[in-house]
């Protein structure tokens, strides 16, 4: 008997040809799954990346509300025209924060994940307000209710707590004054925007609406804006893969 009609056996039995397809397949799945079960993280350590800040995390909330994520992608795709139209691609690390996470499936507008510091702060108040005022062909809704709306900020304590039990690493300090820090970082110049600033370091402090007689929700969702993919600094890892 050859090799070949050995292989009869399957071929003619399907029960066995099931039995054997299953222990193929398991073979494969066990090489791909358990070497993870070994891994402390699948995420690589990332320098720059923090937790967003409670008015970043309100202007998420927002952004989440609003549907944004129906049109804009966060996900920056490892292929040429990409990488020439958005920047570097998206690292795992960059949406360890988020939860959920918003890299999107759909992109009637553009990727959304690098935009910070593409514009200025009244850019994208007027965009946001009136998007045809800037981009005339636009399709995109206006969103104007945003700064006239005062940001409800009572529920931001329990918002960052909620993210610590999904391994978000907030502070003690940040978490008590998660109620203050949410107004400070739109109030530049005062007590409160320099105790911001000892808490979190890297976060920007601005009057984001240009409005500095209340807090809005477009001050939370331009702060927002104005952070995404700003975090890494990408200078290091394109010199080393010449990516761009
Ligand atoms: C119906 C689909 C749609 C929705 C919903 C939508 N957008 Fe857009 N967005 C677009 C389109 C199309 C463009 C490109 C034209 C323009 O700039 O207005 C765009 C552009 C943008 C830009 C400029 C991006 C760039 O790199 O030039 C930003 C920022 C933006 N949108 C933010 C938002 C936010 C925040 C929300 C939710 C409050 C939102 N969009 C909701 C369709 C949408």
């Amino acid at each position: 008997m050859s090799v070949w009609s050995k292989h009869q056996i399957f071929e003619k039995n399907s029960f066995i040809l099931l039995i054997g397809i299953l222990v193929m397949v398991s073979i494969g799945g066990l090489v791909e799954i358990a070497p993870l079960f070994y891994l402390k993280s699948t995420i690589e350590k990332t320098e720059g990346m923090r937790p967003y800040t409670p008015l970043e995390l309100a202007g998420r909330e927002i952004y989440v509300r609003e549907g944004c994520y129906t049109c804009h992608s966060q996900m920056i795709r490892p292929m040429r025209d990409e990488l020439e139209r958005y920047g570097h691609f998206s690292l795992a690390a960059e949406s360890m924060y988020d939860h959920p996470f918003q890299w999107g499936s759909k992109r009637t507008g553009p990727d959304l994940a690098r935009v910070g510091g593409k514009y200025s702060d009244a850019w994208h108040v007027e965009h946001l307000e009136n998007p045809r005022s800037l981009v005339p062909a636009s399709i995109m809704p206006g969103y104007p209710f945003l700064t006239e709306t005062p940001l409800d900020t009572r529920d931001i304590g329990n918002l960052l707590k909620a993210n610590v039990i999904v391994g978000v690493p907030y502070t003690e300090a940040q978490l008590d004054a998660a109620n203050m820090d949410i107004r400070a970082q739109a109030m530049p110049d005062t007590d409160a925007a320099y105790e911001f600033e000892e808490r979190w370091p890297n976060a920007i402090v601005r009057d984001f609406d240009g409005n500095p007689v209340q807090v809005s929700e477009m001050d939370a969702l331009v702060a927002y804006l104005q952070m995404l993919g700003t975090l890494v600094d990408f200078s290091i890892y394109d010199d080393k893969a010449n990516l761009r």
